[in-house]
């Protein structure tokens, strides 16, 4: 099935970078169309345009592109950039949406010359829909049967060149096969804040919404290094202005925004403040598996290993270790609560 909406779960959670349906509507107009638009992720996007510049002079379809890095970093804003200077369709689907072999020979098979499939969250493929993409993106080819029994009858389809852009949170989880198949594996980074507030900044122009470089540089800094967060603090931050501030996000309109959600000065809201907490007060820090940590705080553990964690290894306040994750003493730092080593190596704590 084709689908333009992404099949997550939506959260309220206002700095979590999955999707929510309006998001999706405002992330398309804030998108940008052409890679020298495109802000922050210079490796990835220098090595793009050398790859399609050369396809281009070769009248060629690109090689197919492996995007992987956590959510909201601008995997699929890169396959609309890549369609677009190609000049060719993007067809948008997910791996969860694609249940059946049927399904994914529907898709391809309808695919122009040329056009780039993008396919979100590759690695929860199944197997065996993963089967039909092995000769469709090594040969051009699918393998199709028709009928049951003795009268089935087996068929192969020759499709026209196309370019697979797979996107994943989860590198590791994709089959080796699936993997070696893909000419160009790029791994998207957490933004810095000066990126950030570039992006901040060149999306209040398109929201018609001044921002002023203090204000730019608040949103940027509590956006967990994710743009699709920064745009959503960016919104929050427009109703701020235009009912209290004049119109114009500043500093402290921007500040005023984030304080109501709850997003203190590092972005980290009041869920990640909790993870932190209850590993602290309930498990002495740590040492304790996700799973522990998961049912302790009600989320799914994938939730938590995909969207808390990696902004709050990346900020250094939560370790993994081979005997589950660990609070670091700055995680205890920013909390307020003292960090202390008793005799045994564990921690202790003063609330
Ligand atoms: N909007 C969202 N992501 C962006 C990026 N990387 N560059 C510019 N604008 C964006």
């Amino acid at each position: 099935m084709i689908e333009n909406e992404f099949e997550y779960d939506f959260e309220n959670r206002v700095s979590a970078p999955e999707y929510s349906p309006e998001d999706t509507e405002i992330e398309n107009t804030l998108r940008p169309k052409q890679l020298s638009d495109y802000i922050g992720q210079a490796k990835a996007k220098e090595n793009l345009s050398i790859y399609i510049e050369a396809a281009k002079r070769r009248g060629d379809a690109l090689d197919h592109v492996l995007l992987y890095g956590p959510p909201g970093l601008g995997k699929t804003t890169l396959a609309g950039i890549v369609a677009n200077e190609m000049g060719v369709n993007l067809r948008i689907t997910s791996g969860p949406a694609i249940e059946k072999q049927g399904d994914l020979v529907a898709i391809l098979s309808n695919l122009e010359p040329g056009d780039v499939l993008f396919i979100d969250e590759i690695h929860r493929l199944n197997r065996t829909v993963e089967e039909i993409l092995y000769p469709a993106m090594e040969d051009g080819k699918i393998d199709i049967i028709i009928g049951k029994g003795p009268s089935a009858r087996s068929y192969q389809l020759s499709l026209p060149k196309f370019t697979l852009i797979g996107a994943t949170t989860r590198a590791g989880q994709i089959s080796a096969p699936l993997r070696d198949r893909f000419g160009v594996i790029l791994r998207l980074e957490m933004y810095t804040n000066e990126e950030l507030a570039q992006i901040v900044t060149r999306s209040s122009k398109i929201l018609g919404i001044p921002v002023d470089e203090d204000g730019a540089y608040q949103i940027a800094s509590r956006s967990r290094g994710t743009p699709r967060i920064a745009n959503r603090l960016l919104k929050r931050a427009r109703d701020f202005a235009e009912v209290k501030y004049d119109s114009i996000i500043t500093e402290v309109a921007a500040c005023e925004a984030l304080t109501s959600m709850e997003i203190d000065e590092l972005g980290l809201d009041s869920i990640d403040r909790r993870l932190l907490k209850t590993m602290i007060v309930n498990y002495n820090g740590g040492p304790v598996g996700l799973e522990t940590i998961a049912a302790a705080i009600g989320e799914e553990s994938v939730t938590i290993e995909d969207v808390y964690e990696p902004y709050l290894m990346q900020i250094g306040f939560l370790a993994r270790t081979p005997r589950g994750r660990c609070v670091t003493p700055a995680g205890y730092e920013h909390l307020g609560i003292k960090f202390n080593s008793n005799d045994n190596g564990q921690q202790t704590f003063d609330l």
